[in-house]
C-alpha cells in the first residue's frame, strides 16, 4: 500500500535513533565537518585496540618491565570513566562529581573502603589529578594502566614510583604506537579485518550533498592513512569513476584537534595525492585538501557563521567540547556504545518498572513509619497516650520493608550490571546521570550511535529537544 503523505517512514529501532539536547534544525546547516577515525571509521574496538594495546606493552617490555603476561580485556573499561592519578584509581562519577563506583589496578573497591576514599571528593576534570576517558581509543591504555598499578603495588616495578609517573610512561607509550607508522601501516594494508562496513554510509552523506550541504573532513589522521581509510570505506558504493574525494568539498588531515579549535596553526595545502605540500599563501578554498590550520581561519575563508556548521565527532573534549566552548559550532556527538546500552535498558525495561513500583512503595512505607515514629515521640512529649496498636503497627511496617528490600536488591543489582557487568550503563551513575551524560548534555546538541542513523531522517530533519524531566514534576512524598 503507497504511503499517504502524512505517513511517513518508519524511524530506526530505538538504539540506531538520534536524541536531542538543543533543537537543532538541519535545514539551517550549511556545512557539515566529520571527524574520521571512530566516526565516519567504525574500528573493530576489540581487534584495532588490541592490537595498540600490544604494540605498548611491547615498548614497556622493552623498558624491562615484567608485562609479558598482560591480557588485552576490551571489557575492563568503558567510555566515559576517569582516571584518578593520584590514588592508581579508574572511577565511575555521577553528573555532580560524585564517585559512584572505584576500581584499584584491576579490582573492585568495596562501598565502604569507596566511601572513604572520596566522601571529601569530588572528580572536577580542571584539577590535573584526573584524566578523562574521551574516546574509545582511551581504552587500552586505561586498562595497561590498571594493570600496571597492579604491578607496582605488587613491588614489581621501580619502589616510590607514584601513579601519576607510571600514567606517564603508559601514555609515552600508547602515544607512541599512535604515532609511528607500523600500525597504521598494518591496518591501511588490511582495512577490511579492522573496519566495521556500514553500507549506509555513504547514500547518508550522499543525501546531505544532494541536500546542498558542503561536507568537510577534519581529522587528526595523517594524509596517506586517510587516503586509505576513506577510499576504503566509500569508494566502492560511490558511483563508478568517483571517489570519496568528490564526496568531500573540503579536507582537513594531521588537523591536531583540539588545537584546530583553539589556536591560529597555519595551514599547508596538499598540492598532489601522494600528499607534496606547499605552504597556504591564499585563503582556503572548497575542493581543496590540507594539512593543519584552524577553525578560525576555515570559517572566515569559507565564509561560515559559527551557526552554519556542524561539526560530528567521536572524541568528547576534542572534537565537540572545544569547538562548542569556544566557536559555538553546532555538535553531534558518535557514541557507537549507545546500540548495546540503549538495547540493554529496554531489555530491562520491565524490571525496571517493577523496581520503580517497589521504590515507591518503600518511599510509602518509610513515610508511614516516619509518621509513627513523631506520633510516638509528641505523645510522649505531652504525656498523651501513644497510638493503639502503635508497636504491632511499627512491627508490620519493618517486616513489609524488609520483604520489599529483598525484592528490590536483586533488581537493583541488575540495573547497575546493565551492557557491562563492573561498571553498567555509561550514561547512568545509579539513578542519577553519569559524568559523562553531564559532559554529552553540556557540549554535544546531539548524539547517536553512528553517522548513517542520519540517512533515515533525512537532511531536512528538525531535531527538536525533549522537554526535560525536573525532580518536582514527580509526586512528591507520601502522596497518593
Ligand atoms: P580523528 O578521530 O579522525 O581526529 O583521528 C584520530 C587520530 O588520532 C588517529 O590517527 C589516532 O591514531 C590518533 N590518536 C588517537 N590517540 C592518540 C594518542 O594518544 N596519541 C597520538 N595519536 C593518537
Ligand atoms: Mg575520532
Amino acid at each position: 500500500m503507497p504511503a499517504s503523505p502524512d505517513d511517513p517512514p518508519a524511524l530506526p529501532p530505538p538504539e540506531r535513533r538520534i536524541f536531542v539536547n538543543r533543537t537543532l534544525n538541519l535545514r539551517s546547516i550549511r556545512a557539515v565537518g566529520f571527524d574520521m577515525d571512530y566516526t565516519l571509521v567504525h574500528y573493530r574496538v576489540e581487534i584495532w585496540e588490541r592490537h595498540a594495546y600490544e604494540r605498548a606493552r611491547a615498548t614497556l617490555e622493552r623498558r624491562g618491565w615484567p608485562v609479558g603476561d598482560l591480557a588485552f580485556d576490551a571489557e575492563f573499561v568503558i567510555l566515559g570513566l576517569i582516571i584518578d592519578l593520584e590514588l592508581g584509581n579508574l572511577v565511575k562519577a555521577s553528573r555532580f562529581g560524585y564517585v559512584t563506583r572505584a576500581f584499584h589496578g584491576t579490582s573492585l573497591i568495596d562501598f565502604e573502603h569507596q566511601r572513604e576514599l572520596y566522601s571529601r571528593t569530588l572528580v572536577d576534570l580542571s584539577e590535573p589529578r584526573w584524566v578523562f576517558l574521551n574516546t574509545l581509543f582511551s581504552l587500552s591504555e586505561a586498562l595497561l594502566f590498571a594493570q600496571c598499578v597492579d604491578l607496582l603495588d605488587r613491588g614489581l616495578l621501580q619502589p616510590g614510583t607514584s601513579y601519576s609517573e607510571l600514567y606517564k610512561v603508559v601514555r609515552g607509550a600508547v602515544d607512541r604506537t599512535h604515532a609511528e607508522g607500523a600500525l597504521k601501516a598494518e591496518i591501511a594494508a588490511n582495512p577490511e579485518r579492522f573496519v566495521v562496513p556500514d553500507p549506509e554510509l555513504a547514500p547518508t552523506l550522499r543525501d546531505l550533498r544532494h541536500a546542498g550541504k558542503k561536507l568537510m573532513l577534519v581529522t587528526n589522521s595523517e594524509w596517506s592513512y586517510t587516503r586509505a581509510m576513506m577510499s576504503h570505506v566509500l569508494d566502492a558504493a560511490l558511483p563508478s569513476g568517483t571517489s570519496w574525494r568528490q564526496l568531500f568539498d573540503l579536507c582537513v588531515v594531521s588537523a591536531r584537534k583540539p588545537d584546530f579549535f583553539l589556536g591560529q596553526s597555519p595551514a599547508f595545502e596538499i598540492v598532489s595525492d601522494d600528499g607534496l605540500l606547499r605552504p597556504k599563501t591564499e585563503p582556503m578554498r572548497w575542493e581543496k585538501a590540507y594539512v593543519g590550520g584552524n577553525a578560525r581561519e576555515l570559517e572566515r575563508d569559507l565564509d561560515l557563521s559559527a551557526e552554519e556548521i556542524l561539526y560530528v565527532g567521536d572524541h568528547l573534549y576534542s572534537d565537540v567540547h572545544v569547538s562548542k566552548d569556544l566557536l559555538r559550532w553546532r555538535t553531534a556527538l558518535i557514541v557507537r556504545g549507545l546500540e548495546r546500552e540503549v538495547a540493554a535498558v529496554e531489555s530491562f525495561r520491565e524490571k525496571q518498572m517493577e523496581l520503580s513500583v517497589a521504590m515507591a512503595e518503600k518511599e510509602r512505607l518509610e513515610h508511614a513509619q516516619c509518621a509513627l515514629r513523631i506520633a510516638l515521640l509528641r505523645a510522649e512529649a505531652t504525656g498523651a497516650a501513644p497510638e493503639e496498636n502503635f508497636h504491632a503497627k511499627q512491627s508490620g511496617l519493618r517486616a513489609r520493608l524488609a520483604e520489599l528490600d529483598q525484592r528490590i536488591a536483586p533488581l537493583a543489582s541488575e540495573a547497575g550490571e546493565l551492557a557491562n557487568s563492573r561498571w553498567g550503563l555509561m550514561m547512568r551513575s545509579g539513578i542519577d546521570k553519569s559524568y559523562l551524560a553531564r559532559q554529552l548534555e553540556r557540549y554535544a546538541d546531539a548524539y547517536t550511535s553512528r553517522v548513517s542513523n542520519l540517512l533515515a531522517y533525512t537532511p531536512f530533519v528538525y531535531l527538536r529537544a525533549p522537554r526535560v524531566s525536573l525532580p518536582h514534576d514527580e509526586n512528591p512524598v507520601g502522596s497518593e
